[in-house]
């Protein structure tokens, strides 16, 4: 071998050192699982990090009437009736216990006076049930899992790009390849099980809340490479407030926690809008509807100067932004010298979370590939056609724990495991393939024109022109990609990195396209203006790989016990130009 590659061998590994991968970990590590949880950013930086306004549980801190079925009716019937009963089941009767977790791992709540958890509304929940600490709930939750995490002495390399899932010739996992973002030593880990944490795509989109280089959809290509599937990758949340400027940072977050403490929406005319779109419940209407809502007005000529429109909290007490708010306070002056005390902020829908994922199992989130697990924004089940905010840091920690135990239980059931030397050997074939790549093709370039395409024609509102120009775009794009240089320079392995991520990106855009055009209708976060109607033939979840297309699942029956809170699934004012 004309490089350097370090062999490490493990019981399972984590792909994503994120809240769900270092909560699988410490699981795992707790129960005395030899574990390694890799990262392609420092763990202190994972995308968790930015999580902003809450973390929810029916915890009835403050409405006592509160209870994990209405939870589990909540989530439900803002998913648009796509999302699976028994993941959202299992996710809210298990919320509180994942808070009981952290704060046993010593997590600094937000608390009432007399020392219960404090608990926010968010948009769509029936009661207050969103647990937070300001608005830096996600970058706690990360430090917590982080101090817990050193105590167990779980292994983390925080620099390595994993390239492949390793499977041997009966389709079982054995492993993952990859490589060092530093110093380029390739990486060949032999485990038994994988579990594969590494986010969502939603970077695919111009305007997004992800950072570069995060939510690449890398999830979904490692997964689909190994012989998995994803299930609605066209539910893609758009967040209705993200910044416009600077151009560099724009679709950075301000988070819901603003409206949720009684932040407004106005347009460009100085109209507060929502009250045509949702009269009852405003500002904390859901996010599909918020978004919608504030593309409607901006595409309708009543934005701001920007394109954008105004979401103003400097009527609240300067208190309340300051304990309550503290990070779009400090965002706002970092990027735009803005006094949010004072003066209103310019936002517009960015592209948020990826509500599909890998095709997985409910009940331990399993996939179809044998030792393949995922979690959190990699897997799906629990969203459907709109997330509530706050959701997804409930599901980390809730299968966190139970995929933990999961790939442990696999672990002590194999007998023996077999490995593949072909399978290793592609691995290694793509990286050396891919480091003597000198064509004239820029990777940045070609990820950009995806961003583009995915903007322009697999945005907010779709149609099936749009869609299908989106497409025949993505066939152009891919055929560039036969032509492009790969150049590592002294700084690192950042180009190769890019490379993948431009594989990740097309193959996600792609399933995201394909799925969109068979969702003939529109339903939460996916409105087409061909199809303004929702149908009920539809209420399935669209499954996707490269081989299959787009297949259709049927989700089971609600349980009573759930059914008995759920409420009518309303769409007038949704006002689909
Ligand atoms: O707006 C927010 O704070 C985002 C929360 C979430 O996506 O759950």
């Amino acid at each position: 071998m004309s490089f350097s590659e370090r062999q490490i061998s493990t019981t399972v590994l984590v792909i994503g050192t994120g809240g769900s991968g270092l909560r699988a970990a410490i699981e795992l590590a707790e129960a005395g699982v030899d574990v390694l949880a890799l990262g392609k950013r420092p763990k202190s930086d994972a995308h968790t990090s930015l999580a902003a306004g809450g973390i929810n549980a029916a915890l009835a801190t403050m409405d006592v009437e509160d209870s994990w079925q209405q939870h589990a009716a909540d989530t439900i019937t803002e998913s648009y009736l796509l999302a699976n009963p028994h993941t959202v089941e299992i996710v809210t009767s298990n919320a509180a216990r994942g808070i009981e977790d952290l704060e046993r791992y010593g997590m600094p709540f937000a608390r009432e006076n007399d020392g219960r958890i404090s608990q926010r509304f968010f948009g769509a929940h029936t009661y207050r049930r969103t647990a937070f600490a300001g608005d830096y709930t996600g970058l706690e939750i990360q430090r917590t899992l982080i101090n817990r995490a050193a105590q167990l002495n779980v292994p983390i390399l925080d620099t390595v790009y994993v390239t492949r899932i390793l499977v041997n010739d009966d389709g079982a996992v054995f492993g993952a390849y990859g490589f060092d973002l530093e110093t380029g030593t390739r990486y060949l880990i032999h485990a038994d099980a994988v579990i594969l944490a590494a986010g969502g795509h939603n970077r695919i989109w111009r305007r997004t809340s992800s950072r570069r280089d995060e939510n690449t959809g890398d999830s979904f290509r490692l997964a689909v490479e190994a012989g998995g599937r994803l299930r609605d990758p066209e539910l893609v949340q758009f967040h209705p407030s993200g910044i416009i400027e600077p151009e560099n940072a724009a679709g950075t977050l301000i988070s819901e926690a603003a409206r949720g403490e009684g932040g407004i929406l106005r347009n460009g005319l100085g109209e507060r809008f929502m009250g045509k779109y949702d009269p009852e419940r405003l500002e904390l209407s859901t996010r599909d509807r918020v978004a919608l809502a504030c593309y409607t007005e901006i595409k309708e000529g009543r934005g701001t100067p920007n394109g954008g429109v105004w979401l103003d909290v400097s009527h609240l007490p300067r208190e309340t932004i300051m304990t309550r708010l503290p990070r779009v306070y400090q965002t706002m002056l970092e990027l735009q010298m803005l006094d949010i005390t004072k003066d209103p902020i310019e936002i517009a829908p960015t592209a948020h979370y990826s509500m599909g994922g890998v095709w997985v199992r409910p009940e331990d989130h399993s996939t179809d590939v044998p030792g393949l697990y995922a979690i959190g924004e990699a897997s799906s089940g629990l969203h459907g056609a709109n997330r509530l905010g706050g959701n997804s840091l409930c599901e980390l920690l809730v299968f966190g724990r139970i995929v933990g135990q999961a790939a442990a239980g696999y672990s002590a059931s194999l007998p023996a495991q077999t490995r593949s030397a072909a399978s290793v050997q592609v691995a290694r074939d793509e990286i050396t393939h891919l480091l003597a790549a000198d064509g004239s093709e820029n990777v940045r370039a070609l990820q950009r024109a995806i961003r583009n395409t995915m903007t322009e024609h697999a945005g907010v509102v779709r149609d099936e022109t749009g869609l299908k120009t989106g497409l025949a775009e993505l066939d152009a794009i891919e055929a560039r990609m036969s032509d492009i240089g790969v150049h590592p320079d002294i700084a690192g392995y950042q180009d190769l990195a890019h490379a993948f991520d431009l594989k990740s990106a097309i193959m996600a855009a792609r399933a995201t396209i394909e799925a969109a055009l068979e969702r003939r209708e529109s339903r939460g976060c996916h409105n087409r203006s061909d199809y303004p109607e929702m149908d009920k033939s539809l209420q399935v979840n669209l499954v996707w790989s490269p081989a299959t297309g787009v297949t259709r699942e049927e989700i089971p029956a609600i349980p009573d016990e759930i059914q008995a809170f759920i409420r009518e699934v309303a769409v007038e004012g949704k006002l689909l130009e």
